[in-house]
């Protein structure tokens, strides 16, 4: 069973390297994949629906974004991030890196993050980011996915800290809201690396779709086609052209609503049976084996006393 396994695996690996673009990228061999990406393209890369499953609504969406190594941090404007330098380096040691669009980590300052403007992130998206950020407590990892910052009013300015939004309600107990700060979405910006999208893909292109209020609800979102599922991907995305300075790229989402068809179920219950069956007959060998040696090593055992009483 050692060979098929194997071949499972490469070919499972080839799957996950041909995701974004339909060809091979190939940094996912040279710089690996951080370990927390779960992710894998959901649906075929030619338009057609997923098998076994109907697609009830598709949304699309194609987004500009800056696209910037950590090495830019100490560069300024447009090719750098100097004035939120700080800044970002403090939201980027609050968790694990969550990778590129294909979850690839090119480690240390090669490490690739995504620029944009406040006012380009679709609103169901700005919402989340701030419901995160608003969330006090410490267990909530997610607030570190995206990091919000206030463009500098001054020359020279530095941005040491994640712009934090205004509360929607006063807290329980009546106390007066801290008085936030207010600043124009013009005025923001939000840094994230790639690979945070997909924590939360169907938000991005849900307005202004078939089914917004379907793509809105996350519970539904998953990395892998089930009845009644929400799959999202980066479909596409270009890559700067940093040897003219330059830094932006374009990048597409895709989001579905999914349920399986009836044919669809009917397959799926026969491979897992079949599977199911396979498993069993490997658990029958392995337990056969392992009597078969028991009774060898006994048979020897017994064999060296007798010759030792010879
Ligand atoms: C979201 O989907 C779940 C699972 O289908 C459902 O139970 C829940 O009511 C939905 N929530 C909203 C707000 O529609």
């Amino acid at each position: 069973m050692r060979t098929p396994t194997l071949s499972l695996l490469s070919a499972s690996l080839i799957f996950h390297a041909r995701n974004t673009l339909g060809a091979i990228n190939w940094d996912v061999y040279e710089y690996g994949v951080v370990e927390s990406f779960k992710w894998s393209r959901p649906f075929p890369d030619d338009g057609t629906d997923p098998g076994g499953f109907h697609v009830n609504c598709r949304a699309e969406g194609t987004f500009h974004a800056k696209m910037y190594k950590l090495s830019d941090l100490l560069e300024e404007p447009p090719s750098g991030l100097h004035p939120w330098q700080e800044g970002i380096d403090h939201v980027l040691r609050q968790r694990h890196y969550v990778g590129t669009f294909d979850g690839v980590d090119h480690k240390g300052q090669d490490r690739e993050i995504v620029m944009m403007e406040w006012t380009e992130v679709p609103a169901p998206v700005r919402h989340w980011i701030e419901e995160q950020q608003l969330d006090e407590s410490e267990a909530n990892e997610n607030k570190w996915l995206y990091g919000v910052f206030k463009k500098p009013t001054t020359e020279g300015e530095r941005i040491y800290q994640t712009f934090k939004p205004q509360p929607t309600a006063a807290p329980e107990g009546g106390a007066e809201p801290e008085k936030a700060e207010v600043v124009a979405d013009k005025d923001k910006i939000v840094v994230f690396p790639a690979g945070a999208i997909y924590e939360i893909a169907p938000l991005w292109v849900a307005k202004g779709s078939k089914c917004e209020r379907e793509l809105h609800n996350l519970t539904k979102y998953r990395p892998q086609a089930i009845d009644h599922s929400i799959l999202a991907w980066v479909t596409d995305h270009t890559k700067p052209k940093r040897e003219l300075g330059k830094r932006d790229i374009t990048f597409k989402v895709e989001a579905m609503a999914v349920t399986e068809t009836d044919e669809g179920r009917r397959s799926r219950l026969m491979w897992e049976k079949l599977h199911r069956s396979i498993k069993r007959n490997d658990r029958r060998i392995q337990k056969e084996e392992r009597l078969k040696a028991k009774k060898e090593l006994e048979q020897g055992v017994t064999e060296e006393r007798v010759k030792d009483e010879l």
